[in-house]
């Protein structure tokens, strides 16, 4: 049986330390500074509690963090102040760069982790991206097996599994701006239902189909100008602007591949890296 500390049982961590409990392992928490809420949702995963953290730690394998981003580095500093030398699971929405630091600093060995999807169990499967020491990452592999947390391993190194995590973080919750504004622009025009309309009839794609990508950086040298018309226009109906200035200023990047349909994916991705 493997012990392990989740750090600490918000909403995703209690449902993917109940999944672990569900599998075999022996899943503790620790209250001290915790809410009522993260007490109730222990309770309802079944976890034990301990109550001091380097008790805990003491008596684990795995630790997993799943933490606002934000409080990230204080979760792993009391991880390295405890003295814990079992395998830390940085599983938080955190840079590659931080996680990297982060792994440095801890006596640890560090798998890096990211989520994908709700909280288990849920209509769609909850994926845990794992990379990093290839053993580690297979030992937390398995504490999911045939759970509804689909763990994965990544090719990769400690940085790997967040850097896929904010890639598709960057489209995934930039979509989830963009589509406000657009509303809520339609709206001050009385255009929404139209709009709704149009964009079911056109389903974005985007991040699928990266072969379509090319064609975008051909017809950057216009789209720019014309996210400029909508930066004018948004501005005007008291709506944030930023998000439209800013891809007026990706589109800028790819100012000397104008109407080059030839262009490669990789050129084109290339050419919005600055020297
Ligand atoms: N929820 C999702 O749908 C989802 C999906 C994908 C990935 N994730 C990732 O999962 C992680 C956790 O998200 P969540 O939704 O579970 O968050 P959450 O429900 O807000 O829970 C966060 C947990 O961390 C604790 N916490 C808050 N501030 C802390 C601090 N300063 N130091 C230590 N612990 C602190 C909270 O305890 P108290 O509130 O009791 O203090 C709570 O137990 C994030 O990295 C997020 O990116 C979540």
């Amino acid at each position: 049986m493997t012990n392990v500390a989740i750090l600490h049982p918000g909403r995703m961590g209690a449902a993917v330390a109940h999944q672990a409990a569900l599998n075999g392992a022996r899943v503790r928490w620790c209250p001290v500074g915790r809410s009522a809420d993260s007490a109730k949702r222990a309770d309802a995963a079944g976890l034990e509690a301990v109550d001091d953290l380097a008790g805990l730690l003491g008596m684990s394998e795995i630790a997993i963090s799943l933490c606002p981003p934000a409080a990230a580095d204080e979760v792993a500093a009391a991880v390295r102040t405890a003295g814990f030398e079992g395998i830390f699971v940085e599983a938080n929405a955190v840079s590659p760069q931080r996680v990297i630091r982060i792994s440095g600093e801890l006596a640890a060995a560090t798998v890096d982790g990211s989520v994908i999807g709700p909280p288990p169990p849920a209509g769609s499967a909850t994926r845990l991206y794992l990379s990093g020491p290839e053993g580690e990452v297979e030992r937390v592999r398995t504490l999911f097996d045939g759970t509804a947390v689909e763990a994965k391993a990544i090719d990769g190194a400690v940085g790997a599994a967040s850097a896929l995590k904010l890639a598709y973080a960057s489209h995934r919750k930039a979509a989830g701006a963009l589509a406000a504004i657009s509303h809520a622009l339609a709206a001050t025009h009385g255009v929404q239902a139209e709009l709704t309309a149009e964009a079911r009839r056109y389903p974005s794609t985007e991040l699928m189909d990266p072969d379509y990508l090319p064609s975008v950086a051909a017809r950057a040298w216009r789209w720019g100008p014309e996210m400029l018309e909508v930066a004018e226009t948004l501005r005007a109906a008291g709506l944030p602007d930023d998000l439209a200035r800013a891809a007026a200023a990706v589109f800028d990047r790819w100012a000397d591949d104008k109407d080059d349909f030839d262009i490669t994916i990789n050129d084109a991705l290339d050419h919005l890296r600055q020297p």
